[in-house]
C-alpha cells in the first residue's frame, strides 16, 4: 500500500538517524511532506536530499524556540502540519542515585520531556484550527518494566505517556489525536552513543545487535527502525482517526513477559527446589 499519508506534511525530530530516519523514510513513501529537525546537520541534510518533499532543518529539541521553528517551517514551506512525531533522544549511562544531580535531571528531562512539550504547544494552535492532527510522542518500554532503561531517562519516558494523555483528552474537542510509542529493544545507534561511540562506529554495531536480541525478549529477532515506524504510521495516518490517548509498545513481547525455560517450563525452578522431576 502507498500514499496512506498522501496531502500531509510532518514534522519528524531526531530524523537524521535510526528510528527518526526510518519513519523519515516511511512516510515519504507514503506521500508526506517532512520536515526534518535534528542536531546532526550533515545526517539530516544527507536524508532530506534524498526527496524533493523532504527539508532539513537545525534543531535543537531541548530549546523551544528551535521546536516551534521547526512548526514554523512545515507551515511556511508546504502550507500546514498534520503530524508531529516527537522522536529525538539520546541515552546515557546510569551509575545510580547518587550519580544524578541538577545538571543531569535537566538535562534529561529537557531532552524526552521538555521537547516533546513544546512541540504539543506548538503544533496545537495549527491543529486546531484546521480540526485535525496527529501528535505522536515517544515513551520506551523503560516506562514500563523498572530494568529496561537508565534511571532518569525512565522517569523521563513514564511522565511522557501522562502528557500524552492530557494532552488528547485536552485537543481531542477538535479532532487532534495524541499518542505515544513505547519501542523495545531497536539497533540503533543510541547504544553506541551512549557509550561514547561515534555516529558511524555506533552504526555500525547496532547492525550486530540481532545476535542478543533472543536473550532479550520472546521474538529472536533484532528490532529495527523500521517496526516503529510502521507503528507511527498507523498513529500518524486518517486509519487510527478513532484513536487518541494510547501508548503502544513495539517490544518483541518484552514487556510481555520472559520466555519460560525450555527445559521444565515455568515451574523448573519450583520443581528443583522441591526435588521432583519438572516432566
Ligand atoms: N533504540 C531503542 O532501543 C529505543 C528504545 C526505546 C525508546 N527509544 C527512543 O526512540 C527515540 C529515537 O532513538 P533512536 O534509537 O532512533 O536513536 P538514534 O541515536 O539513532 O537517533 C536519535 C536522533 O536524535 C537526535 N538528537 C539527539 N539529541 C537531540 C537534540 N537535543 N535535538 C535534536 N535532535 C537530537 C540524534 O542526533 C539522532 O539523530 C529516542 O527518543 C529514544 O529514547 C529508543
Amino acid at each position: 500500500m502507498s500514499g496512506r499519508l498522501s496531502g500531509k506534511t510532518a514534522v519528524i525530530t531526531g530524523g537524521a538517524s535510526g528510528i527518526g530516519r526510518a519513519t523519515v523514510e516511511l512516510f515519504l513513501a507514503e506521500g508526506a511532506n517532512v520536515v526534518i529537525g535534528d542536531v546532526q546537520d550533515a545526517l539530516g541534510a544527507s536524508v532530506a536530499q534524498t526527496s524533493p518533499n523532504a527539508v532539513y532543518q537545525h534543531a535543537d529539541v531541548t530549546r523551544e524556540a528551535d521546536v516551534k521553528a521547526l512548526i514554523d517551517a512545515a507551515v511556511e514551506r508546504f502550507g500546514r502540519i498534520d503530524i508531529l512525531f516527537s522522536n529525538a533522544g539520546a541515552a546515557e549511562r546510569d551509575e545510580g542515585f547518587a550519580s544524578i544531580d541538577e545538571a543531569s535531571f535537566n538535562r534529561v528531562m529537557q531532552l524526552h520531556l521538555a521537547s516533546a512539550l513544546y512541540g504539543i504547544k506548538h503544533a496545537e494552535p495549527h491543529m486546531r484550527a484546521q480540526k485535525s492532527g496527529a501528535i505522536i510522542t515517544t515513551s520506551s518500554v523503560a516506562a514500563e518494566g523498572t530494568t529496561y532503561g537508565p534511571i532518569l531517562y525512565s522517569i523521563a519516558k513514564s511522565a511522557v505517556l501522562h502528557m500524552t494523555r492530557l494532552a488528547a483528552v485536552r485537543l481531542a474537542a477538535d479532532k487532534v489525536r495524541v499518542n505515544a510509542i513505547q519501542p523495545g529493544l531497536i539497533a540503533t545507534a543510541i547504544f553506541g552513543r551512549a557509550l561514547g561511540l561515534d555516529q558511524e562506529t555506533s552504526e555500525a554495531k547496532a547492525a550486530v545487535m540481532g545476535s542478543i536480541a533472543e536473550l532479550m525478549q520472546p521474538l529472536p529477532v533484532a528490532g529495527q527502525g523500521r517496526d516503529i515506524a510502521e507503528a507511527v504510521l498507523y498513529l500518524a495516518s486518517d486509519a487510527s482517526r478513532f484513536v487518541t490517548g494510547q501508548s503502544f509498545c513495539v517490544d518483541g513481547g518484552l514487556t510481555a513477559g520472559q520466555v519460560p525455560n525450555p527445559e521444565g517450563g515455568v515451574f523448573k525452578p519450583l520443581a528443583d527446589l522441591f526435588g521432583v522431576d519438572p516432566a
